[in-house]
């Protein structure tokens, strides 16, 4: 689904988690491992603070191996259980149960202490297109209904058991990323959670290709049979330099049009179009490494 933007909705949502989380003993943030920053929802810090977490990388089959392994250990670094998963083939969602308990080991204890045998409840977050749906599916085991997340249509939340001791909250409404930010915009819409109108195809397919020119160059070549990727010039912007990247990948899979220039517009579309299909490689487009300190600043972690 493509994110829009329905502010009255989302106050409706964060109204809905404030109440709720009181009612959870840990949460569950499911984040898009190509883009762990920008597919997070600025509030949830705020809204589900005190709370043990769980942060779910899904999509790990889309992203870069060794940039998922760092970001894990960034965020068990901020004190946070890290899932790592492929809800779409199924891969590592087996151990959510597992990791939960891990998470709530003290607390599972003193009820067993107590001789009290409780239900963990936890809740589940995720801005649209994470791959929440497919996550929620395959960890309950069958298909669950998608919770609503049109305006003006109310659904009351749903819970979702996984097994006898375990069961999912699964928030209705829609969790907002956050747009104000360039960086975050672009990276939504190369990974196809934002409609493409933010910005013309073409600028951000050059977007894009500078940036799998900068940090996946061997990759960027070999998927386009390109014997190397030219140097970026000094003055050269990322729109500057992408466009070039378009041209040298358009000109060798031949979209040529009349007078023999390169039909760069096409080549954008179709630059997305594998990125997002996963035909070019595993990508990840941010990495943790060039995030603010951690203690400042609208990108928070
Ligand atoms: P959402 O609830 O967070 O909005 O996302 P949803 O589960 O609806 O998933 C959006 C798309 O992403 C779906 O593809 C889904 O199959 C795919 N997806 C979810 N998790 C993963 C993952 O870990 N890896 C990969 N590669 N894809 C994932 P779709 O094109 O909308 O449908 P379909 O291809 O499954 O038919």
């Amino acid at each position: 689904m493509n994110i829009q933007w329905y502010p009255g909705h989302m106050t409706k949502t964060r109204r809905m988690i404030a109440e709720q989380i009181k009612n959870v003993d840990a949460v569950c943030e499911i984040l898009d491992a190509r883009i762990p920053v920008s597919s997070r929802n600025p509030d949830v810090d705020e809204l589900t603070a005190g709370k043990p977490r769980l942060v779910v990388l899904n999509r790990v089959d889309q992203a870069d191996k060794a940039s998922t392994d760092r970001w894990a250990a960034y965020f068990r670094a901020k004190g946070y259980a890290v899932l790592e998963s492929d809800a779409k083939s199924g891969q590592g969602t087996a151990r959510f149960a597992v990791a939960v308990r891990e998470l709530l080991s003290e607390k599972i204890r003193a009820y067993e202490a107590k001789g009290q045998n409780r239900v963990i409840r936890v809740m589940i977050l995720g801005i649209p297109n994470v791959g929440k749906s497919t996550f929620i599916n395959r960890i309950a085991g069958r298909k669950t209904a998608k919770t609503e997340d049109r305006p003006g249509v109310t659904r009351s939340k749903q819970w979702v058991p996984i097994d006898r001791n375990l069961e999912l909250l699964d928030t209705p409404g829609i969790l907002w990323p956050k747009f104000e930010d360039q960086s975050v915009g672009l990276n939504l819409a190369f990974t196809g959670a934002v409609k493409d109108d933010i910005l013309d195809t073409e600028t951000l397919g050059c977007h894009l290709m500078a940036y799998l020119g900068t940090h996946y160059s061997d990759e960027l070549a070999a998927a386009y049979k390109l014997s190397g990727i030219p140097e970026r010039a000094a003055e050269e912007n990322d729109v500057a330099w992408g466009y070039r990247l378009l041209e040298v990948a358009g000109k060798k899979r031949g979209f040529l049009i009349s007078g023999g220039e390169v039909d760069t517009e096409r080549m954008a579309k179709i630059l997305l179009d594998e990125f997002r299909g996963g035909k070019l490689g595993r990508f990840t487009l941010e990495m943790p490494e060039e995030q603010r300190r951690s203690d400042c600043g609208p990108l928070d972690l």
